[in-house]
């Protein structure tokens, strides 16, 4: 049984539903597909009385019950608390948070409903896991209720430093809630451990080697599980759309050239200025290349009513509109930019027919769109994978072209080293990361994790290992 703020059809019925629900949605949805799963959370509707929809049976095999959000608290939760509080400082930008009392009221309040909702649903011997940041008081509501069932969270984000956190004025509350789970799951190894200072330097608390922990009067555990994709159902689907009208238009569009590509929800910390800003620079410093290549940034929208992201769209319009102003000619277009998402299927074609794919966060849970390029490449023929050192993704595919996003002149000649890198050099990298791709599939994330969690609810259990 899953829990989280988004829910996602097995058969997403617009294109906007494929390409902004995020990593949270596509891994859960390949996860609850092998299991039959019940998987519970916002219905993505508004309304003054809000109701509850289903059980229902999808295609892929799970049911999905969701509920409806009041504007009020649409407001307070959801883009209030969670996206303009919760989220900013979870990626290390605690300046960005805005912070409101009545917006903390709101987020437990929704904590509150969405328990309340879920419980007549609930079986004695279900397993419960709780996805991300929306929810973080949701397991000590469950046991305030008398809840006994093992309790499981993931947090998709990545997990800041101890004193980062502690900018949230309820951070110590959040922190009480969330280790009534019994078992806490991490995306790196470095969020375990920002998580485990703060457990130590904050709530006083103590760590184990075995990772056992012990905070707010709570024994709890906390590991690390890689979220992942299913790499081999993706190079299937990419090998069957590489032709699409899609793809066709595209290769049409840059003029046969080498295609750099990004992919991303239009959100602030996935560093799409800098990584403009990069290519502008790799324009400058490498006539030559000037058309032979084109950058396309796909960026589907996302909270787009939310301050700072209707400043990143303004400022991506600027810099996009600045660089083709500058280096456009008759015949040749330097960079598009496509403010909309795609469907799953096209973007798996897309992805494979990219020179490179330019993956460069400014802070990312994990980024499931690098590993969707590397399963979309061809063999014989693979493009290259830039990488920003800050997205969890890299701490496992270290065989990509690791960058530091803010400094562009290192991008843009990175850039220059992934266009021009032979094809003896392109494969040898493509098969270390398919290597840790294929060994840390989405199956193992959720397998290893409910493993974990039924270690860590069973007081009488061996530690996992690994
Ligand atoms: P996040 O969870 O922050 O959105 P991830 O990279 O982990 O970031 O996951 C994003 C998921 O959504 C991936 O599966 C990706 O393919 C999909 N996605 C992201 N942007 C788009 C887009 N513009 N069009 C279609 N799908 C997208
Ligand atoms: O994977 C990270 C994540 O933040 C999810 O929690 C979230 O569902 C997704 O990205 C997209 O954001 P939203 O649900 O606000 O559209």
């Amino acid at each position: 049984m899953v829990i989280s703020n988004r829910v996602a059809r097995a058969d997403p019925r617009t294109t906007e539903d494929a390409g902004a629900s995020g990593g949270l949605a596509v891994a859960v949805r390949e996860a609850l597909s092998e299991t039959a799963g019940l998987w519970f959370g916002w219905s993505g509707q508004l309304s003054e009385t809000p109701a509850l929809h289903g059980p229902e049976m999808q295609p892929g095999g799970y049911r999905i019950a969701t509920v409806d959000l009041t504007p009020a608290d649409h407001r307070g939760y959801y883009n209030g608390y969670a996206n303009e509080a919760l989220w900013p400082v979870l990626h290390s930008a605690p300046h960005l948070m805005h912070h409101d009392a009545d917006r903390y009221t709101a987020y437990r309040s929704v904590n509150r409903q969405f328990v309340d909702r879920l419980l007549p649903l609930l079986h004695p011997d279900d397993m419960i896991w709780i996805h991300d940041y929306h929810l973080l008081p949701a397991a000590e509501e469950l046991r305030r209720r008398g809840l006994r069932n093992p309790i499981g969270f993931f947090l998709h984000t990545p997990f800041p430093a101890a004193d980062a956190f502690a900018a949230l004025p309820e951070h110590r509350a959040l922190v009480e809630g969330l280790v009534h789970a019994d078992l806490i799951g991490f995306q790196t190894a470095s969020d375990l451990r920002a998580f485990q200072d703060y457990i130590r330097w904050e709530a006083g608390g103590s760590v184990s080697m075995d990772g056992r922990m012990e905070a707010f009067g709570r024994h709890f555990r906390a590991s690390v599980f890689p979220i992942s994709i299913d790499p081999a159902a993706f190079a299937l689907t990419a090998e069957r759309n590489a032709d699409s009208d899609y793809c066709l238009k595209l290769a049409r569009g840059t003029g046969r050239g080498a295609l750099l590509l990004g992919v991303d929800r239009l959100d602030y910390t996935k560093g799409l200025p800098h990584r403009m800003l990069a290519y502008e620079r790799l324009l400058e410093l490498q006539p030559d290349l000037r058309r032979r290549m084109a950058f396309v940034q796909i960026a589907s929208q996302s909270r787009s009513k939310l301050p700072e992201y209707v400043a990143i769209r303004r400022e991506l319009e600027e810099i996009s509109g600045r660089i083709n102003g500058r280096f456009s000619e008759p015949d040749w277009t330097p960079l598009r930019y496509i403010n909309r998402g795609i469907p799953r299927e096209t973007l798996a074609g897309v992805l494979r027919m990219a020179r490179m794919a330019v993956v460069t966060p400014l802070h990312d849970g994990m980024n499931l769109v690098a590993k969707e390029y590397v399963a979309a490449q061809n063999p014989e023929d693979p493009g290259v994978l830039m990488l920003s050192r800050f997205a969890g993704a890299a701490q496992e595919l270290d065989a990509a072209l690791i960058v530091n996003p803010l400094d562009h002149d290192e991008t843009a000649r990175r850039m220059h080293q992934g266009l021009t890198m032979s094809l003896e050099e392109r494969r040898e990298r493509w098969e270390a990361m398919m290597a840790v791709l294929s060994a840390n599939d989405v199956s193992r994330w959720w397998r290893s994790f409910v493993r974990a969690l039924a270690d860590a609810a069973n007081p009488t259990a061996q530690p996992p290992t690994g």
